[in-house]
């Protein structure tokens, strides 16, 4: 296994550009420099009409016309049968979602790659904006460097999530902070991105078998176990490697 310190400045930029249009139910996902455009399963409301459709041959110069064209593009409905594309503002609830004859909604997202640290990784319905950093620090340190980079510990708040950190793990070999932590109350974990608490739901999905368990009553921090593959709660002066997450602007 590949270990952190081979590692030019301990840090994994992860390139899976390419990897967004493959295998996931978040094809559609397209890739024009630092934003990506995701499939919005059914809609309830639709964004501001920026001009009218025209037609495009591809989604991507769908998009590619919306990004160039309009400084507030923020999505793009694409029938991908007529070819029609019509330039999307933001959504929201005062606009119909698509009719039929516009196609489906595709929404704008992106991810501050300014830095080279951040990338875009997609399975299937989640698509996440990651920073995977290999030097090994203990959670407080973790969590203050994510926070140096505008972003937190990431979360996993689904299956997919979990499925991204399980094969960074399986291929970087390494185990990593996460975030969620049970510092400030005893038993009640946290999630890193709003505070909301874990759930038992939460707990049995992500968490491996009888986890978190507050071993030796000295583990409030979100980790997760290579091998093992879920989270665990783990001493949080441990020092490991970590995952930052950036919310999608
Ligand atoms: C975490 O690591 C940092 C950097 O090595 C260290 O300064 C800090 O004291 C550690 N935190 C705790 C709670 O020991
Ligand atoms: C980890 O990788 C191995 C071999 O590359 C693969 O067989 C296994 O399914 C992977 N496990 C996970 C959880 O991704
Ligand atoms: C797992 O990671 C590898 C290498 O980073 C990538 O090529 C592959 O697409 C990923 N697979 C999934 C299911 O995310």
């Amino acid at each position: 296994m590949t270990r952190g310190p081979h590692l030019r400045s301990g840090l994994l930029v992860l390139l899976l550009g390419s990897a967004l249009s493959l295998g996931s139910n978040f094809a559609s996902i397209t890739g024009n420099e630092d934003s990506y455009f995701y499939l919005v399963q059914s809609p309830d409301f639709g964004p501001v009409r920026l001009g009218a459709g025209t037609y495009e041959r591809s989604l991507l110069s769908c998009v590619t016309m919306c990004v160039t064209k309009f400084h507030d593009c923020y999505s793009v409905m694409y029938n991908s049968v007529t070819h029609l594309c019509t330039p999307g503002g933001a959504s929201d609830n005062t606009n119909a979602p698509p009719a039929s004859w516009e196609g489906k909604l595709y929404k704008r997202i992106t991810c501050d790659f300014g830095s080279g640290e951040f990338s875009v990784v997609a399975h299937g319905n989640e698509a996440v904006c990651i920073g995977v950093f290999l030097d090994w620090v203990n959670y407080t340190s973790a969590d203050a460097s994510c926070k140096e980079k505008d972003s937190h510990l990431m979360t996993v708040k689904s299956l997919d999530r979990l499925a991204i950190v399980q094969n960074i793990s399986n291929t970087t070999g390494e185990f990593f902070w996460l975030g969620c932590n049970d510092i400030m109350e005893e038993g009640t974990f946290v999630w890193a991105d709003n505070g909301q608490v874990v759930t038992d739901d939460e707990k049995l999905k992500y968490f491996g078998e009888g986890e978190p368990n507050d071993m030796g009553g000295n583990e409030d921090c979100c980790m997760f176990v290579w091998g093992m593959m879920m989270l665990n709660d783990g001493f949080c002066l441990d020092e490991m490697a970590y995952i930052c997450e950036k919310r999608w602007t």
